[in-house]
């Protein structure tokens, strides 16, 4: 038989259900803070990773789907959705005339990972960027979404971390200060902090394996070496945050996996103890280079991205239930052959006037039927035979008073919106 690849999943029955209750919400939400959704290709240019995201980081280094297509182009299932949006950004010059363009996006990544609990190879991202802004208020704004839309979902156990990474000359004086540190006790980390000491120096503080390790803890601060830029950066970040009453923690490692970030930088945690290791809901953060690193003229961003997976997961570890679900209004059927084109035809009417409907397609007895309607929580069955076909008329049910009406197919419409607003 075969199977899905490893590290993927199929989506039906209750989650297919709370996966389109999600991007509803989603959708409102985005509406009420005027961010624009946007749709990217799932694969790239391969180039595009490399440059954006970072050779340095796990995500590229190790975990990209790469494949060349038939005409030897080199191209990337997206691991993340920032690149491909910043990339969209140049090549339709979007930047011009929208100060800040803020765009949200919802969809699948791929990163070649160990699957387990919360990290599929293929996941559901939520995300937004905000480009044009240097203002640490939209900093602000970005981790209000995050924390805001789950407030909205009711999830409790929540916790932001935030921190700074400071421009691009802060982020340099750290550099050489950590490369300085961490220089004498090199043998001492493990291999890919080793590898790490050359190409990007910041991310051996976030490293699992050496995370214990009192070199690690011990090592530079980046707020020791912050110029006034950053930390007025930084400052007005937090204060905005306080004047929204959104807690945060402070966490001068918290680095991130990817290269771009400069400024704000911050993490949402499931705190809730049954949920395992992989509790990052969703995390961000400021990036003023990338832009003009990908190849575009200088234009700041910021923005996040939540793992619709592991959202799911957080609201079972509560257990909260999304589900509001359509109900279904109305179960049809016919009862022989002769009828079927008749209640056909009325069912369409229903459903061109709104009802929800659903009708017999497998030739069940009237008890069967029924029973079939029950299951489906229909509150009305419509039941067509001989008399009601030929004389234009509907036999319709109450199914749960079991009282039964016989209407004119004139006014079956009508007869139909009265009953339904008396439920
Ligand atoms: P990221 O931290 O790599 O950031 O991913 C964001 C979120 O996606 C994670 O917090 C997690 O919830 C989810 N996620 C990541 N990998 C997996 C996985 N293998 N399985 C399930 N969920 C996963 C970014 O992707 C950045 N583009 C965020 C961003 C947007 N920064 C600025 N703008």
């Amino acid at each position: 038989m075969i199977q899905k690849p490893k590290g993927t999943y199929d989506v039906y029955g209750g989650k297919s259900d709370q996966i389109l209750v999600l991007r509803k919400i989603i959708s409102a939400l985005m509406d009420k803070y005027n961010y624009k959704y946007f749709q990217t290709p799932i694969f790239e240019s391969s180039e595009l990773f490399h440059r954006g995201v970072g050779e340095t980081t796990d995500i590229v280094s190790k975990e990209t789907y790469d494949f060349k297509d038939r005409g030897d182009r080199n191209l990337t299932l997206r691991p993340e959705g920032t690149a491909g949006l910043v990339r969209c950004l140049i090549e339709n010059k979007l930047y011009v005339d929208a100060k800040p363009l803020k765009a949200w996006y919802f969809g699948s990544m791929f990163r070649y990972e160990r699957p387990q609990s919360g990290r599929n190879r293929e996941f559901t991202q939520f995300g937004v960027e905000a480009f044009g802004s240097n203002d640490p208020m939209i900093d602000a704004e970005v981790i209000s979404i995050v924390v805001n839309f789950f407030k909205l979902l009711g999830l409790k156990g929540i916790k932001v971390n935030i921190n700074t990474l400071g421009d691009t000359e802060s982020r340099k004086a750290y550099r050489q200060a950590l490369l300085d540190y961490f220089k004498p006790c090199l043998d001492e980390l493990c291999d890919d902090c080793k590898s790490r000491y050359e190409k990007n120096p910041l991310r051996i503080l976030d490293c699992k394996v050496d995370s214990k390790n009192e070199i690690l803890k011990n090592a530079p601060k980046i707020e020791d070496y912050l110029n006034d830029e950053s930390i007025n950066h930084f400052s007005k970040v937090k204060e905005y945050l306080d004047v929204m009453g959104i807690s945060y923690v402070c966490d001068s490692n918290l680095v991130r996996g990817l290269d771009y970030y400069t400024h704000t930088v911050f993490e949402v945690t499931s705190e809730i103890e049954s949920f395992g290791s992989q509790n990052v809901l969703g995390a961000g953060g400021r990036y003023d280079n990338l832009v003009e690193t990908v190849g575009g003229p200088k234009v700041p961003g910021v923005g996040f991205a939540i793992g619709i997976d592991r959202l799911l997961l957080a609201l079972e570890a509560e257990e909260i239930d999304i589900i509001e679900g359509e109900p279904l209004e109305i179960y049809a059927f016919a009862m022989s052959e002769e009828e079927k084109a008749y209640t056909l035809s009325l069912v369409n009417t229903l459903r061109l006037n709104g009802f929800n409907v659903d009708m017999d397609f497998s030739n069940r007895n009237i008890k069967n039927n029924f029973k079939h309607a029950d299951k489906l929580g229909a509150k009305f069955v419509i039941i067509i035979g001989e008399d009601e076909a030929h004389n234009n008329l509907v036999t319709v049910k109450n199914n749960e008073t079991k009282e039964e009406f016989k209407v004119k197919l004139e006014n079956m419409v009508e007869f139909l919106d009265e009953k339904l607003s008396e439920e």
